[in-house]
């Protein structure tokens, strides 16, 4: 039997072929193949390979489909996902979503769930929903709430879960992590049930400025910018995909598509005491996101080599921790959902 660590315990190797999503009474029960408590050599092998983490320039990236995801998975960057969260609910004044949610729906599938924080404030809120997060890293914790389950899989892989099954299907900051936006909403569409939402987060790749230009005031941190769109690019993962969510939702067959963009403040400067409080904890969150978003994608796909990159970071984090800057990027939120009465 394998080992695993406290954080990695909980979450299944493998997603369960055609799942029953019905509330199971533990996170363990109604898992198929591969969970981190099987004795079976497949899963065995499977738990092995997903926890056998890359590290390259200091930093520690996942193992399970190596080199797809160019974001660490370490202590840091969870920390970066965990503060983000937290700056989100300060932003969106505590709604952990957007589209118009019944209390009673059955089940809601986070893809791309990263450390899960979300997934469980939301299992919280809905007792009685089954909550499915999946992720390519197992850095989940093991106290969550019952209703919650977490598996590591490739959201760009063939799902194997039932069709029509979930009522709800959230994707947060997966820019730069999806090759083939078109399939991972097709793949959606198919297996909410008819009715069901999805909603999409992610940070257009942009840098304003409320009080000057940003290319004056912060011309590195713009380049930066302009690198992470080139790079991404080039590696067919593009990064900036908040600004079309609304066309590809559209595209796939959803309706009723609505979109809210909210400014982010890359440091204190608001006089709001929320924006102010926002700043503060995001320009934490974004001085470490600059290592996060440039480390891998500068030197695997630029060339640069760890002393350029460093150096580089180093200015861009000047330029947007000064408070006479009034500098912001926006994050789109956008959902729609499934038309009630169509095929598959
Ligand atoms: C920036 S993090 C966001 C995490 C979480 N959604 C949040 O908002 O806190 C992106 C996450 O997507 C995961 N990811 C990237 N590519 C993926 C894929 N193809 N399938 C599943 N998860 C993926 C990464 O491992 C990472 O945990």
């Amino acid at each position: 039997m394998v080992e695993s660590t406290p954080e990695q315990s909980n979450t299944h190797s493998s997603p369960p072929a055609e799942a029953d999503l019905s509330p199971a009474p533990s996170p363990t029960a109604d898992s198929a193949v591969g969970s981190a408590g099987s004795e079976s050599s497949y899963g065995a092998s499977l738990l092995s390979e997903v926890k056998n983490y890359k590290y390259e320039n200091g930093r520690r990236y996942h193992s399970y489909r190596e080199g797809q995801y160019v974001l660490p998975n370490d202590e840091m960057e969870q920390d970066r996902e965990d503060l983000l969260h937290h700056i989100r609910s300060l932003l969106f004044q505590g709604r952990l979503y957007h589209a118009p949610l019944k209390k009673d729906i059955s089940a809601a599938f986070d893809i791309g769930t990263g450390t899960g924080i979300w997934a469980m404030d939301f299992a919280d809120e809905f007792p009685s929903t089954k909550v499915i997060g999946t992720d390519l890293s197992p850095i989940q914790p093991v106290w969550i709430p019952p209703n919650i389950e977490f598996f590591v899989d490739d959201a760009e892989s063939d799902w194997t879960f039932k069709k029509g099954s979930f009522d709800f299907v959230r994707a947060c900051d997966l820019g730069g992590a999806i090759a083939d936006w078109a399939k991972l909403l097709q793949q959606t569409y198919e297996h909410l049930k008819p009715g069901g939402w999805i909603e999409l987060l992610d940070f257009a790749m942009d840098l304003h400025s409320e009080n000057g230009s940003p290319e004056q005031q912060a011309p590195h941190a713009m380049e930066f910018f302009r690198h992470l769109k080139e790079a991404s690019s080039k590696f067919n993962r593009p990064m900036d995909v908040a600004g079309n969510h609304i066309n590809r939702l559209k595209t796939a067959g959803f309706i009723d598509v609505e979109e809210r963009i909210y400014r982010f403040p890359d440091n204190p400067w608001p006089t709001d005491p929320i924006l102010r409080e926002a700043g503060r904890y995001n320009q934490e969150a974004t001085s470490m996101g600059l290592d996060s978003y440039g480390t891998a994608l500068f030197s695997r796909v630029l060339g640069w080599n760890q002393a350029e990159i460093t150096v580089f970071l180093a200015a861009v984090r000047k330029e947007i921790q000064d408070v006479r800057f009034h500098l912001y990027v926006n994050a789109h939120v956008v959902w729609g959902r499934r038309p009630e009465a169509t095929g598959l």
